[in-house]
């Protein structure tokens, strides 16, 4: 053979073998990438189930929040404010990985159960791996939330959590910045047919605790002993019977109606009752509320 030839052939055979090996490592990098979405794709899948049966009763099926927790499809959990208001560093993964797995037990005094604990690392019942399943399904939330365009249904925003005393009640009324004072007497005029419709709503669920009087306070009769309460108690001094039920409403905790027989309507000087109405009703909703309960 000649040295051209040769030298022609050896240069050929180089670029068939060059071809080949970068063919492999093609495939082999798209078959990774394919491994990599069906991993990420079961382990969504394993999330949703997960997520179904232990979170969507309080943090509903579409992550849309209820009364009981904040909604997950929240574009602030997405586009850095919750991590910024939270002073978390690290990244989002890691926060609400965090959030599962430790839960927040001091969360009770503002929400009517505390966020449980989920890891089992923190004496929860989920293994790691099914919290690393939910949290990338809570991740998945992230281009519904933020999707401009078609704005997703969040029920219930983000609070601080810890627990809430007389002085750092958080109200946000009507939308009043966090730490303004809930302000007595500029009420507008109430309806009292829609105060009933409001109190017996399960939005809001009023009557499901107070028809009866076993849960808390009977309904019947709350105008009356509402006015015995202000005249004979020395803490409500100066207290008109609207403020007094305006209070009851928003800041539970401020005045509680003492336990009455085998009823226990707190604990620790913390009302059983939801801390959180003053996020969920306006001052139109209150004003209804106060005109319903007055005819009681
Ligand atoms: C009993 C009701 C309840 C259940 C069940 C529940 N949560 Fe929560 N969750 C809460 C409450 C309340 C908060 C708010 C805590 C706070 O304000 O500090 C919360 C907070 C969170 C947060 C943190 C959001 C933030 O920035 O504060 C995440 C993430 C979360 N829950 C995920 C889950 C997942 C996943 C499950 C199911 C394994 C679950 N939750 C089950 C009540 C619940
Ligand atoms: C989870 C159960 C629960 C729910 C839901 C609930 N409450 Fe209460 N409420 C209580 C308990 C317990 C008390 C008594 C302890 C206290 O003073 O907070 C109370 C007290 C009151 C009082 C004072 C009653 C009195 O006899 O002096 C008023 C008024 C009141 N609630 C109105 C409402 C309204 C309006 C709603 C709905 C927007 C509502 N409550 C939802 C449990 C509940």
């Amino acid at each position: 053979m000649k040295i051209e030839t040769k030298i022609i052939l050896g240069t050929a055979m180089f670029f068939a073998i060059l071809l080949m090996v970068g063919w492999v490592v093609i495939k082999e990098e798209s078959r990774m990438a394919e491994f990599t979405t069906q991993f990420e794709g079961r382990s969504l899948e394993r999330g949703a189930t997960v997520f179904e049966s232990n979170c969507s009763t309080c943090h509903g099926r579409q992550g849309q929040g209820s009364g009981r927790a904040p909604a997950l499809n929240n574009p602030r959990l997405f586009n850095g404010e919750r991590l910024a208001e939270m002073k978390w560093a690290g990244g989002l993964f890691d926060y609400i990985e965090n959030a599962i797995a430790a839960g927040r037990p001091n969360s009770g005094a503002y929400w009517p159960e505390a966020m449980p604990t989920w890891g089992q690392t923190y004496g929860g019942p989920l293994r790691p791996d099914q919290i690393q399943d939910l949290t990338r399904f809570v991740m998945n939330w992230e281009s519904s939330a933020l999707d401009e365009a078609n704005p997703p249904t969040v029920n219930q925003d983000f609070i601080l959590p810890g627990i809430r005393e007389e002085g750092d009640l958080q109200i946000m009324a009507s939308g009043a910045p966090v730490g303004t004072a809930v302000t007595f007497g500029d009420l507008p005029a109430g309806d009292p047919a829609r105060g009933e419709t409001l109190y017996t709503s399960n939005e809001l669920g009023c009557s499901s605790c107070h028809l009866g009087g076993v849960v808390a306070p009977n309904t019947v009769g709350t105008a009356e002993r509402a006015a015995q309460r202000v005249a004979s108690d020395p803490a409500l001094a100066g207290y008109t019977l609207e403020q007094y039920l305006v209070e009851s409403i928003l800041q539970p905790n401020i005045y509680i109606v003492p336990n009455e027989g085998s009823a226990v309507y707190s604990a620790g000087g913390i009302s059983i009752m939801q801390q959180n109405y003053s996020d969920r009703i306006d001052a139109q909703d209150l004003a209804d509320l106060v005109a319903y309960l007055l005819g009681q």
